[in-house]
């Protein structure tokens, strides 16, 4: 008879309706690789009577009680879908305690909770596989743990929030502001009621948090991962990338410093012929380096029903396959790389090139007493325009004065500012975005 694995499906949602689809849709593909069913035996809501669920689902199977579907003895696996990080942190942590693998794909749990998590499942003997916690379905967690297993990582870029990268490639596109487009979103659908944890950079941090860890083998404060929102970027920041043969992106950005980890999350210039140029709409992508491998990219669908289920299922898969080769002897097949605490470079210290706008009053002089200034705090200039965009002639209206530096350090480039923004020919604060690639 078929072996079966017993599964606790906590939320029915977006995610917990395309587990349930892709189990069925894709019983026999699973079978054969496992050699075993995965049979959900029940699953938690929080609503039994909700009218409307993503798929519909034997009524005996739903329940509202967290607490009683983890301690199950028929369940072997719970995969938390519910979201959030006080009732997900209190279920996983009972499902731990009871004896039961996890899967899970909230990504706020663990850049917040990971080490207490992971020392749980540790203590326990138990998995915690949380492949679709990042990029959704791209498998890049696997890739960063196994397939590069035997490398270094030296540096991560990546595009890992669909919806702030939705908002930018239309503001490219279209040259309209960031609050049309996000509006335009909401109404259909690709951004949440409340966009904040997305277009602020919470949720990028959150999911840079767990990358840090996978690369760097260290745990960092996510809290304290410096972060800029996509909300900064106006349409002409676009033209004048564009000018300069630059595209805008929503980054997140690490890179081992062998004593500390560089970790930040921001709108940033990336050249327009990198790879990571071309990952339009709402698509995620995670560049790496690393010293045997050299520059590799992973691409694909940061986010949705079947796509993030598929990251789950693959998880439950990998625990079934773990399950098996542990009741035939064989030694655990992995264990999480051990933790070492690292600081992070301080933002002032980081070293990278700038786009600097600068708003002045078309005064004569005003150029050379930027650059003066810039000069007096070492701060070399690349590339220089001056009221380059289009269609602008208004008394009114500052003079655009765009910059690009070479490398710099920020602390050098924020005391420069600070002086800049004082003069009297300046006519608003200079706007300031880091440049990658
Ligand atoms: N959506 C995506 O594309 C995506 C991608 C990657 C990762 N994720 C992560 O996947 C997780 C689930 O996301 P989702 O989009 O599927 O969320 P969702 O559509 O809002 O579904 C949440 C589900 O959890 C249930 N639930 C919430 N709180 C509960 C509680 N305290 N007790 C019992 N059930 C509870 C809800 O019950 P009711 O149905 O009764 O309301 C609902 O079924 C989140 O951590 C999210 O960050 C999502």
């Amino acid at each position: 008879m078929t072996r079966k694995i017993g599964v606790a499906l906590l939320g029915l949602g977006n995610v917990g309706g395309g587990v349930i689809k892709l189990l069925e849709d894709n019983a026999a593909a699973i079978l054969g690789r496992l050699g075993s069913r995965l049979e959900v035996r029940t699953v938690v809501v929080r609503d039994p009577d909700k009218a409307k669920r993503v798929v519909d689902v034997d009524r005996a199977l739903l329940s509202t009680d967290v607490d009683a579907a983890v301690r199950r003895d028929d369940i072997e696996i719970v995969c938390e879908l519910i979201g959030g990080t006080d009732q997900a942190r209190t279920a996983v942590l009972a499902a731990i305690a009871a004896g039961k693998h996890v899967v899970t794909a909230n990504k706020a749990l663990l850049a917040e909770h990971g080490a207490e998590v992971f020392a749980a499942a540790e203590r326990a003997g138990v998995d915690v596989y949380y492949e679709a916690a990042v990029c959704g379905g791209v498998p890049i967690i696997r890739v960063l743990r196994e397939g590069l297993a035997s490398d270094r990582v030296e540096s991560l870029h990546a595009i890992v929030n669909g919806t702030s990268n939705y908002i930018l490639t239309t503001m490219a596109e279209t040259r309209r502001p960031f609050a049309d487009i996000l509006r335009e979103a909401q109404d259909l659908g690709y951004a949440e009621a409340d966009p904040t944890l997305d277009v602020s950079g919470g949720d990028a941090a959150h999911k840079l948090a767990i990358l840090v860890g996978l690369c760097f083998g260290t745990t960092v404060d996510v809290n304290a991962i410096p972060r800029e929102g996509i909300d900064m970027v106006d349409p002409i920041d676009l033209s004048y990338a564009e000018k300069f043969g630059y595209v805008i992106k929503p980054l997140v950005i690490a890179r081992d410093h062998i004593t500390a980890v560089e970790a930040r999350v921001h709108p940033a210039l990336i050249p327009a012929n990198w790879l990571l140029a071309d990952v339009a709409g709402a698509k995620n992508a995670v560049y790496v380096h690393s010293y045997a491998l050299g520059p590799s990219m992973y691409y694909g669908a940061g986010a949705g029903m079947l796509p993030t289920a598929m990251a789950v299922v693959s998880d439950m898969i990998e625990i079934g396959r773990n399950i098996f080769a542990r009741a035939a002897g064989a030694p655990r097949p992995h264990r999480p790389r051990p933790v070492e605490a690292r600081p992070m470079v301080a933002i002032a210290d980081v070293v990278t090139r700038y786009y600097l706008r600068f708003g002045v009053h078309d005064q004569p002089g005003v150029l050379g007493q930027l650059m003066t200034i810039l000069g007096a705090h070492g701060i070399s200039i690349a590339q220089v325009v001056q009221d380059g965009a289009p269609g602008r002639r208004d008394d009114d209206q500052p003079v655009w004065v765009v910059v690009l530096t070479h490398e710099a350090r920020e602390g050098a480039v924020r005391d420069a500012l600070a002086v800049i923004d004082a003069l009297p020919i300046v006519a608003q604060p200079c706007r300031v975005i880091r440049i990658a690639g």
